[in-house]
């Protein structure tokens, strides 16, 4: 043991070990700590656990650093495809030309869904939000592919599900948008880059095709780029708790998108510009909304700012307001909620309860600004975080299972009735 903590208690010493990561984190190994000592840790929140050690994703709250196996966001925003990121974050390793075509391929290969999930999407009520028809859609892939289902014994129906949720989420986030608006579904065009294909079946009809503009196409590779992973969050972490117990990864996808879509996590992009969209009808007043977000009497939060680990600023918001401010330029978009988003922003940042709390816009605060001028619906904004987290989910569940990580079992402490007897319900 080359560094350890001590923990006295109950007259006794306990030595903890110490891990370290690549970048000198440093955590207590507290795996043995009950069989020594009788103690569990309590976290609710797991605002101070390391649930796992993983070799994806490194991020520095405190510096707003964000790297995927190594790259800086910045470089991999500013010089790579998505589905190379994807690659990356899946196997380890930016792909060789050979390497990428081959990828390329065969999610091209793999976009079409099978037409009984036609059948699937006509019993949703229209007014079903897109995330729920989802992840819905997403489960069903296990009733459609039962072939690979086995996360432990076949190597090979990882590798296929692996394929088949890369190639086919486009198709399946552009059904449940046209299902909900009543238009037919499109089928993709494989002769389309991934980005392209999914622009086309959101926004073409069989009446009229769409040819997306590039500039469009890049700022969505950023924004998927810059959503695709980030460590232990909340959906990452149930797509490798459901995982743990040796769940197909269809399933623990599904999960995955189910966490997303809250308010507090990816639901935040929407929730944003529902709150910008309420402030300006409301006659623009930050001001107002600033005193209602600091009243602890009032449920109303800034959606967009803060974040659990970024304690300085969130690298991907730096990134996606530039973006925001060139997309608009480009596409002679003049949204007065970029403005509002930005007085905003100016009165925030100046705010001592702000300053204090160190609450910064996240990535979700212009985010949802961009996917309008895009032309994405509201209620979509969501799906589209799932497409570009997708890369994540599945390298961090690749991850945990060739980790042969134990099942996903956390503690508690119990504070109900102590044991008592049952009374007749005449008695009661
Ligand atoms: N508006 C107003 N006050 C806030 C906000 C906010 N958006 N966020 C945090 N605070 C305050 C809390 O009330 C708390 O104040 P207190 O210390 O006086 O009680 C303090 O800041 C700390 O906040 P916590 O909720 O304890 O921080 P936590 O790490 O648990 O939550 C979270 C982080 C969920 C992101 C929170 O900041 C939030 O709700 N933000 C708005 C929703 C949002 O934008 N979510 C997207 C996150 S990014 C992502 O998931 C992709």
């Amino acid at each position: 043991m080359s560094d350890f903590a001590e923990l006295h208690f109950g007259g006794e010493v306990y030595k903890l070990p110490v891990v370290e990561g690549t970048e000198n984190e440093k955590a207590l190994d507290i795996s043995k700590l009950r069989g020594q000592s009788g103690l569990i840790t309590i976290d609710p929140g797991y605002k101070n656990t390391g649930s796992t050690e993983s070799a994806i994703t490194f991020l520095d709250g405190e510096k707003g650093i964000l790297r995927y196996r190594g790259y800086p966001i910045e470089q991999l925003a500013e010089k790579s495809s998505f589905l190379e990121v994807a690659y990356l974050i899946i196997y380890g390793e930016l792909p060789n030309t050979e390497e990428l075509k081959k990828w390329e391929r065969e999610i091209t290969y793999h976009t079409l869904i099978h037409e009984d999930f036609k059948v699937l999407l006509e019993g949703f009520p229209s007014n079903a939000h897109p995330m729920g028809v989802l992840s819905s859609c997403v489960t069903a892939l296990t009733a459609f592919y039962p072939d690979s289902l086995d996360p432990v014994r076949s190597k090979n129906e990882v590798r296929i599900s692996i394929v088949r949720l890369m190639a086919k989420l486009p198709t399946l986030a552009s059904w449940a948008y046209k299902n909900e608006i009543g238009q037919p579904l499109l089928y993709p065009k494989n002769d389309m880059d991934y980005c392209s294909s999914f622009l086309r079946m959101m926004f073409a009809t069989p009446a009229e095709d769409f040819k997306p503009d590039p500039v469009v196409v890049a700022a969505l590779n950023t924004l998927l780029i810059l959503h695709a992973d980030h460590e232990q969050n909340c959906s990452t972490s149930t797509v490798r708790i459901v995982g743990s117990s040796h769940a197909s990864l269809y399933a623990s996808v599904s999960a995955g998108i189910n966490a997303l879509w809250g308010p507090l996590h990816g639901g935040a992009n929407q929730a944003v510009i529902e709150m910008l969209e309420a402030i300006k009808a409301d006659g623009g007043d930050a001001d107002k909304y600033l005193a209602k977000a600091k009243d602890k009497d009032d449920p109303f939060r800034l959606m967009g700012f803060g974040h659990r680990v970024y304690k300085n600023f969130d690298p991907r918001a730096r990134i996606i307001k530039k973006a925001a401010d060139d997309v608009l330029g480009k596409l002679g978009v003049n949204d007065p909620i970029l403005d509002i988003a930005k007085k905003l922003e100016e009165a925030a940042l100046s705010d001592p309860y702000f300053v204090e709390r160190k609450l910064y816009p996240n990535v979700d605060f212009y985010s949802g600004i961009i996917y309008r001028a895009l032309g994405i619906p509201t209620n979509m904004f969501t799906v589209m975080f799932a497409l570009g987290r997708l890369p994540g989910w599945i390298g961090q569940w690749k991850e945990m299972r060739e980790n042969n990580e134990p099942i996903g079992r956390p503690r508690q402490v119990y504070t109900g009735y102590n044991e008592r007897n049952y009374t007749d319900l005449s008695k009661r």
